[in-house]
């Protein structure tokens, strides 16, 4: 079992490089299934759940094989995966319906219950893939669809990111013109369509709510460098807005992060872009309002790291969670740390300027791991944190490394098992 010890570490100062979005490259992956081709991707993070995405291809017939950095992709013949604990492990698995169900006309999928940082349904793919001619039956956790597609209008009631990739692959290989409306902006999406007209596919209005997507025979074989992680360099700005240090995140993409940055500012934090990525300087002193929204609102994923900074703040922050119902779990840690915060529903208070100081804390989902070794910078003394699901080694790549390399003082051991 994965666990970090972390000391106070009050100044953090140097360069670090961004990894490539996990968030980008799983829904890549999964399009890799639309072709027989071969598929060479560059640059892709050492994250455990790049591993099971993998894994998922290859029960789906495909040949993935990583070579360094690279992985490449050859799907000649394709279908529902095998193996159904896969499919649990990760909630992303579900992005691979829509390529097999265009690609063979049918998928057949154990679906991952709910998660915890909230439920989780598959409605809005069920949907849409409804929209565009599907039969899609849901029994004791197995989601069923088939049928020949063609091109439809699709309304998303909520703009879910992965409904919006699930259906713009579908469409890719659908007869006919797909509209997506109120589609998700996020920018991983827009990379997916980048990365899908690289394939040959026809996408008009990729990081748009209004995606237009024009049917072709076949897509073809790409090669192709996902986008930096904007929730890693934001993870990584937030532990540099926690001290009163200097770093260079290289390679961070500015324009991703426009709402994240608009934050730390108004805290206080210097934000400076430049040529190599973004510069940041000073210490987050005021305190922070926050909504989380669709892109290009607060992200949600940063909800949990920008709290551990604002229990080091002067004053009241108040945070609104309304994408995910229960993503308020890291608080109870927190509060093991030290830190005053009231849950009220959606709502959270942090007041802030109370000094944290090491405990023994549990990691319970990916961000919030994030949040609490963040926090562990700021405390006194010794941190212990656990991370019994491997949350962090599936999300962030050597996070515990990076802040290292900027002068933190942490540690990855291994606990003994119990
Ligand atoms: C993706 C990201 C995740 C991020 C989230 C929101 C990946 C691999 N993961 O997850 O890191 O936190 O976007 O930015 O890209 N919903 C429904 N019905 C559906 C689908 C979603 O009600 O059919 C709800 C969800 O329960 C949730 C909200 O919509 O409350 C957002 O979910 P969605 O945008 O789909 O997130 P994911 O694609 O799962």
């Amino acid at each position: 079992m994965p666990q970090y010890q972390i000391a106070y570490s009050p100044r953090l100062s140097g360069e670090v490089a961004v990894s490539t979005a996990k968030n980008a490259v799983l829904p890549i992956l999964a399009a890799a299934l639309l072709t027989q081709e071969e598929i060479l991707l560059h640059q892709m993070p050492r994250l455990t759940d790049v591993d099971h995405m993998l894994d998922l291809l290859r029960a789906c017939g495909a040949d993935a094989v990583k070579e360094g950095r690279d992985v490449r992709v050859r799907s000649v013949a394709v279908g529902s995966p095998r193996e159904s604990a896969l499919l649990r492990t990760m909630r992303a698995s579900v992005l691979v319906l829509g390529p097999l169900l265009a690609r063979t006309g049918e998928c057949v999928l154990s679906m991952p219950g709910g998660c915890a940082i909230g439920q989780r349904p598959i409605d809005l793919h069920v949907k849409g893939l409804q929209k565009l001619g599907a039969k899609v039956e849901q029994e004791g956790g197995v989601v069923r669809a088939a049928g020949a597609l063609r091109g439809a209008n699709v309304y998303l009631d909520f703009p879910s990111v992965g409904a919006t990739e699930n259906l713009i692959m579908a469409a890719t290989l659908t007869r006919g013109v797909t509209r997506i409306e109120n589609a998700a902006k996020e920018p991983e999406i827009a990379d997916l369509c980048h990365f899908l007209t690289a394939m040959g596919a026809r996408i008009a209005g990729a990081g748009t709510a209004n995606i237009i997507v024009e049917g072709v025979e076949s897509l073809h074989g790409a090669e192709y460098t996902p986008i930096p992680d904007r929730i890693e360099a934001g993870t990584l700005a937030c532990a540099a807005a926690l001290t009163e240090g200097s770093v260079l995140l290289e390679g961070a993409r500015t324009d991703h992060m426009r709402a994240l940055l608009f934050k730390l500012s108004e805290s206080g934090v210097i934000c400076q872009e430049d040529a190599r990525g973004l510069r940041l300087r000073g210490k987050a002193r005021h305190p922070m309002e926050a909504r989380t929204l669709s892109y290009p609102g607060f992200p949600t994923d940063m909800q949990a790291p920008l709290m551990a900074v604002a229990t080091q703040t002067h004053g009241l922050s108040v945070f609104l969670e309304t994408i995910f119902e229960n993503r308020y779990m890291h608080v109870v840690e927190l509060k093991r740390l030290g830190a005053q915060i009231r849950v009220e529903g959606q709502l959270a208070l942090i007041q802030g300027g109370h000094g944290l100081s090491g405990a023994h804390v549990t990691a319970t989902d990916l961000r919030a791991a994030a949040a609490l070794m963040l926090a562990g910078l700021a405390a006194q003394g010794q941190t212990l944190l656990s991370d019994p699901a491997g949350h962090l080694m599936r999300g962030y790549e050597g996070l515990e490394e990076k802040l290292s390399a900027l002068g933190a003082d942490v540690k990855k051991t291994e606990a003994p098992p119990a």
